[in-house]
């Protein structure tokens, strides 16, 4: 009985709003959302061929955004290059989910303007090299480079550029904590480690 009158409850709800103006100011609203972040960017970026970018991604300025051949912008990833500045990415980029690239920085230092208020920030390009793997929920903030085939662990914050080709990163701010090894490297390091135990 209690779930009848919550579904009747419901119904009501739906039908009660289903011609509002609330109902088409959200339709409207809803529609030019997804235009202007599912759809109106695809015109705008430089991308080379074979790249794949999640329906759920978000990227803003589409026309400093760089894309090379066979990358990957993965679910709930955002890249926000400045409006003066570029994002370029480079060739078999692979990105976990939620990564965020942000190139844009609000200005801070004056306190009796808000933020939002102030002049932007330029802290220059971000330029992520060929062959990299930014592990999920990763953020790179402005001016970055990371040079090829470099992989940033999840979680991690990058804030410096990482210039040794083939290291990974990682934490908050991001630091090396190590490099990539063939298996066999893999488990020699693993065999000294246990000797030394
Ligand atoms: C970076 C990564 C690839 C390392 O994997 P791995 O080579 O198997 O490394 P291990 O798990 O053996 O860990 C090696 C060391 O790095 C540390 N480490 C691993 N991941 C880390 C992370 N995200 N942040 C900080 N440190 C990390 C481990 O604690 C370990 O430290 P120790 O040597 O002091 O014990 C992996 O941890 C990772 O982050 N993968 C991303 C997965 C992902 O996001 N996938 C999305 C689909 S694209």
């Amino acid at each position: 009985m209690e779930r009848f009158i919550s579904m009747n409850k419901n119904l009501k709800e739906v039908l009660r709003y289903m011609f509002s103006l609330s109902m088409f100011k959200s339709l409207a609203m809803s529609y030019a959302y997804y235009i202007h972040e599912h759809v109106a960017w695809r015109t705008k970026i430089h991308a080379k061929p074979n790249i794949r970018i999640h329906s759920t991604a978000s990227l803003r300025n589409p026309q400093n955004i760089y894309i090379g051949e066979n990358s990957h912008i993965n679910i709930n990833c955002c890249v926000w290059p400045a409006a003066d500045s570029k994002i370029i990415l480079g060739d078999n980029l692979l990105m976990g989910p939620g990564v965020s690239i942000q190139g844009a920085n609000h200005g801070t230092d004056k306190s009796d303007i808000p933020m939002m208020q102030q002049d932007r920030v330029n802290k220059g390009d971000i330029v992520i090299g060929n062959d990299c793997w930014l592990g999920s929920n990763v953020t790179i903030t402005a001016g970055v480079h990371i040079a090829d085939g470099v992989i940033v662990a999840a979680g991690a914050v990058v804030t410096k550029s990482i210039t040794e080709p083939y290291a990974i990163v990682g934490g908050v701010p991001a630091k090396i904590i190590g490099y990539r090894k063939t298996k066999e490297e893999k488990e020699a390091a693993a065999q000294a480690k246990a000797s030394n135990v």
